[in-house]
């Protein structure tokens, strides 16, 4: 046989394919534990950065070891410390939303929230301090324009008062929507609160400039309005009665005699425990 005849060009394609394919799936194979490990560093680097804990020159692990992480029955607004098909290592939540046995529906058609169903597990972490814990970590996540947006809220132990958000998964357009990932824009959360006097959720970004001395204003993102709507119903949402509502509302009441040791930290009540 000739060696550029058809059939040899082809034979060698062919061959050619077949071992670049073997080496291809065979590193991604390989490669699989170490994308999972950087993703799970990924997650704890920005669960850090939302607690403002994150050094670069300290180890992540080092630095996460004061971070306890607990899973959350939503439904119930109760820590579940075992979960017979949650292991919380490997557990996904944006795949737990899609399977309908660890998922329940979003009741109504929300304005603020226009999935259909969420997760009913989440994982939420809790920095210890020396007096127990100092702030919770939680997952939030909306539509944006383009995409989903997810983050990490941090709250105060007081419930109410912004430790810091990192924006670590959106596709957003880079300079306008992107922008919610900008260092100085989510700097603008701290100290912020979540809840007004009513105890109803009233932290949302605006669509100019905010007052640095409202507590429930964020500025606006130029150019990006639908975005800032996106991240605004994230907080609607995920801090009401369908997300982590419940949940805060029951640890305010656990550590009841906590908060109230401490008289900055009793501005806020949660709506139903301060009804008459
Ligand atoms: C190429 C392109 C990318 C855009 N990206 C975003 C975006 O990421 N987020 C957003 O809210 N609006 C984005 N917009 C603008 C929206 O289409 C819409 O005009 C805008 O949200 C209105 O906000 P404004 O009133 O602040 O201009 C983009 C527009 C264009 C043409």
């Amino acid at each position: 046989m000739r060696r550029d005849s058809i059939s040899n060009t082809f034979l060698v394609a062919i061959c050619l394919c077949v071992v670049c394919s073997i080496i291809v799936s065979t590193a991604a194979v390989m490669l699989q534990p170490i994308q999972e490990r950087n993703r799970v560093r990924y997650r704890r680097r920005n669960i850090l950065i939302a607690a403002g804990l994150y050094d670069p020159d300290v180890p992540l692990e080092e630095s996460f070891a004061r971070i306890q992480t607990r899973l959350v029955d939503l439904e119930t607004g109760q820590f579940v410390d075992e979960h017979e098909r949650i292991d919380p290592l490997t557990y996904d939540p944006q795949r737990a939303a899609r399977d309908p046995a660890l998922s329940v529906e979003v009741p109504g058609r929300l304005e603020e929230f226009p999935f259909e169903r969420r997760e009913r597990y989440v994982l939420v972490h809790l920095v210890e301090g020396d007096q127990g814990w100092e702030q919770i970590i939680l997952p939030v996540y909306n539509r944006g324009l383009w995409s989903t947006m997810y983050a990490f809220l941090a709250l105060d132990a007081d419930l109410l008062t912004v430790r810091g958000i990192t924006f670590y998964e959106q596709e957003e357009t880079p300079g306008l929507g992107g922008e919610v990932e900008n260092p100085n824009w989510q700097a603008r959360w701290v100290g912020k609160k979540v809840y007004d006097e009513e105890g109803n959720v009233a932290l949302r970004v605006l669509r100019g400039e905010a007052d640095p001395d409202a507590p429930h204003q964020i500025d606006g993102l130029a150019g990006a309005t639908i975005t800032a709507r996106g991240v605004s119903g994230m907080v609607k949402f995920w801090m009401g009665e369908h997300g982590f509502g419940p949940f805060l509302e029951r640890l305010a009441e656990e550590h009841a005699d906590e908060l109230a040791a401490e008289p900055a930290r009793v501005a806020w009540q949660p709506a139903r425990s301060r009804r008459p």
